[in-house]
């Protein structure tokens, strides 16, 4: 009997048009707004961004990551039975960008949703698909994280608009006599639903409110810091592990300093924590399958390790997934 999920490949893509900090400076200052690669990188770590040319989807990044993680799996798109996409930027309003992103994939019959938990999308997506394999509803199942955060950025606000990247990463997971997903940690506030949201809807065919990203970040910065340890101490605690079991910790790409704060909380070394907000800025739902699997290609992170994933966003959301690759 199957008691387990374990990934079995990893993919990601990022789209090509690389936007370095000094880029961005060049054009906000043409809107008259003052920024800094020194600034940026002080701040946030980040260096550079991608950004997906205008008629570029979700599911379009999804579908190469999707690729990369299947071929490394050496299953077939006609092997999947799940498709979860977290994001928080879908194609449509509806159907769903997982929906979307089946057909593109060449497949059709299995279920396909998105999970919207921002930043926390990919955490949540890979415990649902977890619990779908553990309880027989699923064998081989695509969890995906895909943004296209460049469209919800406001370029005339210097304090959000220099965070934020596009890219996608996947993992296929499959159902395993051994483990595999260890344990896992949910969690949501929406009491803090106005200090990063986009607080628009569209109603009678017109967009009401901002449909712009708007963060307060100082508030999401202190929030982050505390609820990350948290969670990552309530997963081991329920695998029964401790912090010296973690052989990686990969959390959300969203700020440096966040996550170097995490590790020291965790008293892990820096040099065990993935980094890839250098390059791809904050990718929401898809930067934590984007680090993973830059950890995994680029021969840092090796079957048989143990991994902690952290995600925290917008809601306020925040959870961890243990897991042996
Ligand atoms: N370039 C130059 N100056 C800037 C910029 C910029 N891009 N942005 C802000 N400033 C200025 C401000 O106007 C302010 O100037 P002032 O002192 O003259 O008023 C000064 O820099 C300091 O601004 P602060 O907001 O205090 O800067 P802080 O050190 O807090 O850094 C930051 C801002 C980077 C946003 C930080 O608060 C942070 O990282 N917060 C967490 C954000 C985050 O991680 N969000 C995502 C998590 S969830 C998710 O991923 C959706």
């Amino acid at each position: 009997m199957t008691l387990y999920s374990r990934i079995t490949g990893t993919g990601s893509y990022l789209p090509p048009r690389r936007v370095t900090n000094d880029d961005l400076a060049r054009q906000l200052a043409d809107r008259g707004i003052e920024t800094s690669d020194q600034w940026i990188i002080e701040r946030t770590g980040i260096r550079a961004r991608h950004f997906a040319e205008p008629e570029v989807t979700s599911s379009d990044l999804a579908l190469h990551a999707c690729r990369h993680a299947l071929e490394a799996s050496g299953r077939s798109a006609q092997d999947v039975d799940l498709i979860i996409v977290a994001t928080s930027t879908p194609d449509m309003v509806f159907p769903s960008s997982a929906a979307i992103l089946q057909h593109k994939l060449g497949i059709a019959g299995c279920p396909a949703f998105d999970v919207q938990a921002v930043c926390s999308g990919f955490v949540y997506a890979l415990t649902v698909a977890d619990a779908m394999i553990r309880t027989g509803g699923a064998k081989c199942a695509l969890v995906v994280g895909a943004e296209v955060f460049s469209r919800i950025l406001d370029f005339n606000d210097r304090t959000t608009c220099v965070l934020f990247g596009d890219g996608a990463g996947a993992v296929v997971l499959e159902a395993s006599d051994t483990p595999g997903i260890l344990a896992s940690d949910l969690h949501a506030d929406g009491s803090h639903v106005g200090i990063l949201c986009v607080p628009g809807n569209v109603s009678g065919g017109q967009v009401l409110g901002t449909p712009l990203l708007r963060m307060d970040g100082q508030a999401v910065f202190k929030l982050a810091v505390r609820v990350l340890e948290d969670a990552a101490r309530a997963t081991l605690a329920k695998a029964g592990k401790v912090d010296a079991d973690i052989d990686w910790l990969i959390p959300h790409q969203a700020n440096i300093r966040i996550m170097q704060g995490t590790a020291k909380k965790l008293k892990l070394p820096l040099d065990k924590l993935i980094v890839t907000v250098d390059e791809h800025g904050n990718t929401s739902a898809a930067s934590i399958p984007l680090a993973l699997d830059a950890a995994v290609r680029g021969g840092k992170v090796k079957k048989g390790d143990t991994l902690m994933l952290e995600g925290v966003g917008g809601g306020f959301t925040w959870g961890a997934v243990l897991l042996n690759l």
